[in-house]
């Protein structure tokens, strides 16, 4: 057990992409759980886009000097609650530290399944996992052999709606991705057919020369010109899953993307966003389709895991840099499976 606890502050907002030095490593003493909560030492933690969205001066956003939230999942190591046992797994949002101090009711007890490791929990079966699984199944309503475009493909979004829609019999599915490596991987490993690099050209024509006869399903991560570009190449009755907007994170004055209205007419398109957070009730189903094919080696996990703690602000600014293939996951040392 580490002797001090490290908690990450934000200390000023940025005004475009944000660097290391909008955040602090604050020390302290590990803390002591009052009676009714539990002291955890966290053992991996989630660095997500919608933190970038917190550290804007806007309401719900972080505040700074204090400690920020965040998806992780950590061990007990000290309780003053029946409800919680020393040496447990917990899931909770007391993230960017090293050791939190919590309630039963700020945790989630993760269920363990054969064979699946736990950052499983923080990608494909957390709430990036639920991402894809709802976008296709409850907002584009997929139907077999229906084609799909997905932005930001090679992300933890994008890699699990690849793999998911793969195993609901999806049609021809195409993406884009920031580099060449992504391309190739997300072809050769997750199973699109053809992933765009978005930097090569108008999105518009690289998109065009990818899926020439259109798509029915559009799940869109990134917006901007990415959205635009699919208004114009969605078929009849297609719909736009509407997840994230990262292209718009860093750079608040860009102007709108521009898109031809009357196809929204026209083509009778849908176009619906969501936030995971009001489809909590999905989760026993994503864990009944995923587990099953992650056991059976039908499913992998797309995962960039990045070792210590103290890389966690590193990693979060990687992230929206692109620098990660599948979600990314910081992992404490303790965890890194041994070489033997
Ligand atoms: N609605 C919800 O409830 C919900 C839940 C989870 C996530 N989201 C959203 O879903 C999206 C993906 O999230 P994630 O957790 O899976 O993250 P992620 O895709 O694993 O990581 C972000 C990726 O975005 C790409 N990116 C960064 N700047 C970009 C730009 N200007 N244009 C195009 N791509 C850019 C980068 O990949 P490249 O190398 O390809 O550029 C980066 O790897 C985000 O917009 C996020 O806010 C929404």
């Amino acid at each position: 057990m580490n002797e001090t606890a490290l908690t990450v502050h934000q200390t000023a907002r940025p005004h475009g992409f944000p660097t290391a030095d909008h955040f602090s490593f604050a020390e302290s003493t590990i803390p002591d759980p009052a009676p009714g909560s539990a002291l955890v030492e966290n053992l991996y933690w989630s660095v997500d886009p919608y933190h970038r969205e917190l550290m804007d001066d806007a309401p719900g956003g972080f505040a700074l000097h204090a400690p920020l939230e965040g998806r992780s999942i950590g061990r007990v190591i000290a309780s003053r609650t029946p409800r919680l046992a020393e040496g447990e797994i917990v899931f909770h949002r007391h993230g960017w530290r090293t050791h939190a101090v919590i309630t039963p009711d700020e945790t989630r007890r993760l269920p363990r399944f054969d064979g699946v490791p736990l950052t499983a929990y923080l990608s494909t079966l957390g709430g990036t996992g639920l991402t894809a699984y709802v976008g296709l199944t409850r907002i584009a309503r997929l139907q077999e052999g229906e084609d799909l475009f997905v932005s930001a493909a090679a992300g933890g979004v994008g890699t699990a709606t690849g793999r998911f829609a793969r195993l609901l019999h999806a049609g021809r599915l195409v993406g884009s991705a920031g580099s060449a490596a992504k391309a190739v991987h997300l072809v050769r490993e997750v199973g699109y057919d053809a992933v765009f690099d978005y930097h090569d050209g108008p999105v518009h024509d690289l998109l065009g020369r990818v899926a020439p006869a259109g798509v029915d399903v559009f799940v869109d991560n990134v917006g901007g010109e990415q959205l635009a570009a699919a208004v114009g190449a969605l078929r009849e009755f297609g719909r736009i899953v509407r997840i994230g907007t990262i292209s718009q994170y860093n750079t608040p004055g860009a102007p709108a993307p521009r898109f031809n209205y009357a196809d929204i007419v026209e083509k009778s398109i849908r176009m619906e966003g969501f936030l995971v957070s009001n489809y909590r009730d999905v989760q026993e189903e994503l864990y009944a389709f995923a587990v099953p094919h992650l056991q059976s080696g039908r499913l992998a996990l797309d995962e960039t895991v990045i070792d210590g703690f103290e890389h966690i602000v590193d990693a979060f600014l990687g992230m929206l840099r692109g620098e990660n293939t599948g979600k990314i996951i910081v992992r404490d040392r303790t965890q890194v499976p041994s070489a033997h």
